[in-house]
């Protein structure tokens, strides 16, 4: 939920704020962007240069230049603001929580606040008195009103020897929240999307395999970008090399068809929506040897029988999910993959065809067309998988909404 956005994190001046290096590490392990604003009082707590290096951008508390102060250049709080997709204020002193409330602006952090236009949370770090005090509980209750986000605080020892709530949530703790809060306000909250992907081996003997060339990686962006989108996602793969994988994703790895046809099946009744990205081989050996077979046999011919077809089988079973086919063809493409359509009873068809440039097992990119219930095509120009898996999503959005 966090990868690629822009957090605004505005650090004050408390004891917590020795944490704020801890986080500034892990927010951008999850691959967000990560800006920071001090107030003056913080650079007594934690190094801007720490935050600085860790964040990987320069670090401002001041409304002019610090590198050059006589010449009347001023750090623009409005671009800070603006540059946010999210305001992340940590630890949030009772000062600055009172002045956030009362709308006073004699710092930079303060004037970043007031410019700001998106999500802000603040994660609430005091001493127990102070944040029981009616003044700092009429703060919070007011800048919950705003619609700013608190970000409880926990229950513990505190700096004064006291134990009791007011200690910052820790790093970690504060991450999660974020990744949850965002997941609930997401397009595809509360949605639960399956998908296959990568190829199936099918055992010939203890050392050998009929397989394909499947890397994977189409079913894997589709995979992030619905996580990313805030779906339930499970990923079904077979045996691919590694691929980077959202966190909430819950992926079963199989070797086989049969295996990916047990796994897809225990969990097909609770899905929204289920896309078969996977090369399933269609033959598999009609008997496996027991023992390796012996290289020295003069010719080998191996008897196959069909594996289980997955997606025509989730096609029949088919309550309220919408099923999405993939079909790579290297000839007759349209043909072929209308018929999938049809005999599948798939909902939609997703054509990725060998004769495209641009097109190959393993590559970057990938030039589909989507071809819908009634046979209407949609073609798409050459992207990279990442956007490929957007569209799709996107369209399977639009057909729901529809
Ligand atoms: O292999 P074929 O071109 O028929 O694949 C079309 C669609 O059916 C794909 O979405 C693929 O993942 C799915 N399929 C399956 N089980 C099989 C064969 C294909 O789910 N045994």
């Amino acid at each position: 939920m966090l990868a690629g956005k822009h957090i605004l994190l505005g650090v004050t001046g408390g004891i917590a704020a020795y944490k704020t290096p801890a986080l500034v590490r892990l927010l951008k392990k999850q691959g967000a962007e990560v800006r920071v604003v001090m107030t003056p009082d913080a650079l007594e707590f934690v190094a801007p240069l720490t935050l600085s290096v860790l964040s990987e951008n320069p670090v401002f508390w001041t409304f002019t230049d610090q590198e050059a102060p006589d010449q009347g250049l001023w750090n623009n709080h409005v671009h800070l603001a603006s540059w946010a997709d999210l305001f992340l204020i940590a630890p949030a002193t009772a000062n600055t929580l009172a002045k956030m409330a009362g709308g006073a602006c004699d710092n930079l952090l303060l004037a970043a606040y007031l410019s700001s236009d998106c999500p802000v949370y603040f994660a609430p770090a005091m001493d127990l008195d102070m944040h029981e005090h009616p003044a700092t509980q009429s703060s919070f209750k007011r800048l919950e009103e705003f619609g700013n986000i608190m970000i409880p605080a926990e229950h513990g020892e505190l700096a004064s020897g006291l134990v009791g709530p007011g200690r910052m949530a820790e790093p970690e703790n504060i991450v999660s929240f974020l990744q949850k809060d965002l997941r609930s306000k997401a397009p595809l909250a509360g949605k639960r999307y399956l998908i296959t992907a990568g190829p199936t081996f099918e055992r010939i003997d203890p050392v050998r395999y009929i397989g394909n060339f499947s890397s994977g990686k189409m079913g894997y962006a589709i995979a992030n970008a619905a996580a990313g989108l805030g779906a339930e996602v499970i990923l079904v793969s077979g045996p691919t090399p590694e691929h980077k994988l959202q966190s909430s994703i819950q992926k079963i790895t199989t070797v086989t068809g049969s295996e990916m046809f047990t796994a897809v099946n225990t969990h097909y009744q609770n899905q929204d929506v289920v896309i078969l990205c996977a090369a399933v081989a269609d033959f598999k050996p009609k008997e496996v040897a027991e023992h390796k077979i012996k290289s020295k046999t003069q010719s080998l011919s191996i008897e196959l029988s069909p594996t289980v077809d997955i997606a025509a089988h989730l096609g029949q079973e088919k309550t309220n999910q919408i099923l999405v086919g993939f079909a790579l063809e290297t000839h007759d493409a349209l043909d072929h993959a209308k018929s999938k359509l049809k005999k599948k009873n798939l909902d939609l068809i997703v054509l990725n065809s060998l004769e495209d440039q641009g097109v190959a097992f393993g590559a970057e990119t990938n030039k589909i067309t989507i071809i819908d219930r009634d046979e209407n095509l949609h073609p798409y120009p050459l992207k990279s998988k990442a956007q490929v898996a957007r569209d799709i999503i996107d369209f399977i959005i639009a057909l729901q909404n529809a």
